[in-house]
């Protein structure tokens, strides 16, 4: 019997237009895989759902790119990541993709019981429109000019130089991406979700999660703090959920919100293919049940904000429970990223080590409460110093000894002493205190206290001195390793949810079936004197220089990039004096009728006073600028920004989805020179 309480955990779906890399593994796949393997050694009722997201702008331009159709990209990336999870041990109950038949039903019944129950607003608005093409210029069709940092090919989404979020009217010069046609104007009609309508109801849940991360709060606390808005939830699209409303061809859902029902369409399909269609409801609508999504810190607000919302309006299922999402993991200071070309992709890692020291070193280095860096040379240290030098040596020593004084024979257990039941029960409260860990997300934290439980087996082999034992005390010297072998046992279950692998081959080596791999018998007497081991192995063999300095010298590896390579583009101190920064006193700000991003700013610069657009609105209210100093760019070629003349640009950078504007420390005059 399971017990009770039944836990629904989710994975982020992967776009199938990518091969996934480590930072993924990192940010949303992992963790849920140890998490689930836990639970599942705890006999709790678990399911582990995932699947590919295979809609979106991305995957139709892919196929306009490569000349190929969506569905042949789908395909290659859906397989292929999937044999890539399959590779690293990621166990998921079911991965399945967005294009299935049950999933776009479902999507479709999902977005009618909200139409029906009129909760959906239907819009006509003026988008852009390629004549040649004979179609709406979606999102990331479009490239122009970014009306925040003046930058040149800014996606009709977002612009990757700057970060903004950007919706395609408000490009400068846009043009079609696959054929540069400009687009005109034309009006079209869409469904838009009100999100606006659910702020109170959501910040109100939300604020009440006390053990929720604090990435995710104050997130949320930003989106709440710059108002929350209706969101269009369809598209002029081919490729996608078709919506269900008559009178609507050519249109399809927006993926974002049709991928997240991809959770609930995966675990219908998961029990259809159990042969228990109806089962799926007790993980969705049991009151008790605990819905967990992990993800990365890029996916905060659908999860958190979006799909809470519609899971609201919809009624019949249950919010998430817990949403631990990390933040990203990094190579050389940068996020991973093809386009960077420093993404370490998981399919190719895998031909080069062990899927064991791939989880450790990544689980090693969780970016649990901020970024954090992969390098090869960890990987190399944590293989050598930590997995062969603390849990190989473990294992190894007990099995050679067992193999060489007691004829590979599991000795007496007659004379235990206080001891050995010491380091079992040191074992149980191991057990309990990983157990608080990974009851709270806290993933460095339990593998750090697992291997301080190796460390003690260690110690007690060390103190118990067997090879002196054995000459002088063999039936104590058989107790001793017939604790060790316990210990050994009692080290694989307690260190399989994040190294599996290793797990099985200790059991392999103990001769011992999965009887009593479970989380209780953790520090408990599982093994029987008098049974035959089985074959000893090398757990974790060396890790060479020579391997790790290859890998280095063929990627962006943080030591490598440091030592031996400029960033790409590094620029003369010349070119940086062209550019003209000044201290600037806020004296007037006001917003952009009609524009949700744009405030108009008048600075005084020494004597002269300017005018200047900027795409701050988001974050700020007005009041919250006046009378600051700050910092702009003076010299830049005045443009217009929604009629507005801009005569400069002020200085401000991301994080965590924030803009936040470059103030000054102290005292200063307003016209002082920047450099
Ligand atoms: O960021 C991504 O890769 C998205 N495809 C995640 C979607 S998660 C869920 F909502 F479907
Ligand atoms: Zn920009």
């Amino acid at each position: 019997m399971k017990n009770n309480t039944k836990y629904l955990v989710t994975a982020a779906l992967p776009y199938a237009n990518n091969y996934i890399h480590i930072g993924h593994v990192a940010g949303a796949y992992l963790s849920p895989d140890i998490y689930v393997r836990y639970r599942k050694l705890k006999n709790d009722d678990v399911i582990f759902i995932s699947g590919s997201d295979e809609h979106g702008t991305a995957i139709e331009m892919a196929s306009i790119i490569e000349k190929i159709t969506p569905q042949e990209i789908i395909d290659r990336y859906h397989f292929s990541n999937k044999k890539a999870f399959e590779d690293l041990g990621i166990q998921f109950d079911i991965f399945s993709r967005t294009s299935s038949d049950i999933h776009h039903k479902t999507a479709q019944e999902f977005f009618l019981n909200l139409y029906n129950k009129n909760i959906l607003v239907k819009r006509s608005d003026k988008q852009l429109y390629s004549e040649k093409e004979k179609r709406f210029l979606a999102d990331r069709f479009i490239t122009g000019t970014c009306p925040v940092c003046g930058y040149e090919e800014a996606r009709g989404d977002e612009c990757e130089n700057c970060g903004s979020n950007l919706s395609p009217s408000e490009l400068i010069n846009p043009r079609s991406k696959i054929t540069g046609d400009i687009p005109v104007e034309k009006e079209t009609t869409h469904y838009y979700f009100p999100l606006g309508n659910y702020q109170e109801k959501l910040s109100e849940w939300i604020f009440s999660k006390t053990d929720w991360k604090s990435n995710v709060i104050n997130y949320c606390k930003g989106w709440f703090k710059a108002g929350l808005r209706d969101r269009a939830i369809t598209r002029d699209l081919d490729w996608g959920v078709k919506v269900p409303v008559e009178g609507n061809d050519g249109k399809v859902i927006y993926v974002w919100f049709e991928a997240p029902i991809g959770y609930i369409s995966m675990t219908k399909e998961l029990f259809i293919k159990r042969n228990e269609p109806d089962k799926w409801k007790e993980y969705w609508c049991n009151k008790d049940s605990r819905l967990i999504h992990f993800i990365g810190k890029d996916n905060i607000v659908f999860h958190s904000i979006v799909f809470p919302s519609m899971l609201m309006a919809h009624g019949d299922f249950n919010l998430p429970h817990n949403i631990p999402a990390n933040e990203f993991l990094n190579i050389g200071g940068e996020k991973f990223s093809k386009s960077r070309g420093n993404g370490i992709l998981v399919k190719d890692i895998v031909k080069e080590f062990e899927p064991d020291v791939i989880r450790y070193t990544i689980a090693t280095n969780f970016p649990e409460s901020k970024d954090s860096e992969f390098t090869w040379k960890d990987l190399q240290s944590k293989n050598n110093n930590e997995l062969a030098a603390i849990l190989g040596n473990f294992i190894n020593r007990t099995v050679v000894f067992a193999k060489s004084k007691f004829c590979n024979i599991i000795p007496g257990d007659k004379s235990l002493d206080n001891s050995d039941t010491e380091i079992l029960n040191q074992f149980k409260e191991s057990a309990a205190s990983v157990s608080a860990f990974y009851d709270n997300f806290r993933f460095r934290d339990a593998l750090s206290e697992t291997m301080n439980a190796v460390r003690s087996a260690n110690k007690y082999f060390n103190d118990s001195e067997p090879w002196k034992l054995i000459r002088d005390n063999k039936e104590r010297c058989e107790a001793v390793i017939y604790t060790c072998l316990e210990l050994c046992h009692s080290i694989a279950v307690l260190i399989s949810p994040v190294l599996p692998f290793t797990a099985d081959k200790i059991l392999k080596i103990l001769n011992k079936d999965k009887s009593d791999f479970n989380w209780e018998k953790i520090g408990e007497r599982v093994l029987k004197s008098g049974t035959e081991l089985g074959e000893s192995l090398i757990l974790f063999p060396q890790i060479e220089d020579s391997q790790i300095e290859k890998l280095i010298s063929e990627s962006t590896d943080s030591t490598a990039v440091k030592k031996t390579e400029m960033p790409e583009n590094v620029i003369e101190l010349e070119d940086f004096k062209k550019v003209n920064l000044k201290i600037a006193k806020v004296i007037e700000c006001e917003k952009v009728a009609k524009s949700k991003k744009l405030f108009k700013l008048k600075l005084k610069i020494g004597d002269t006073e300017k005018q200047i657009v900027s795409g701050i609105a988001e974050f700020y209210n007005p009041e919250d600028l006046i009378g600051k100093l700050i910092v702009v760019v003076d010299n830049l070629k005045p443009s217009k920004l929604m009629g507005i003349d801009s005569h400069g640009m002020l200085l401000a950078a991301k994080t965590d989805g924030q803009l936040k504007v470059i103030t000054v420390d102290g005292e200063i005059n307003d016209g002082a020179v920047v450099n």
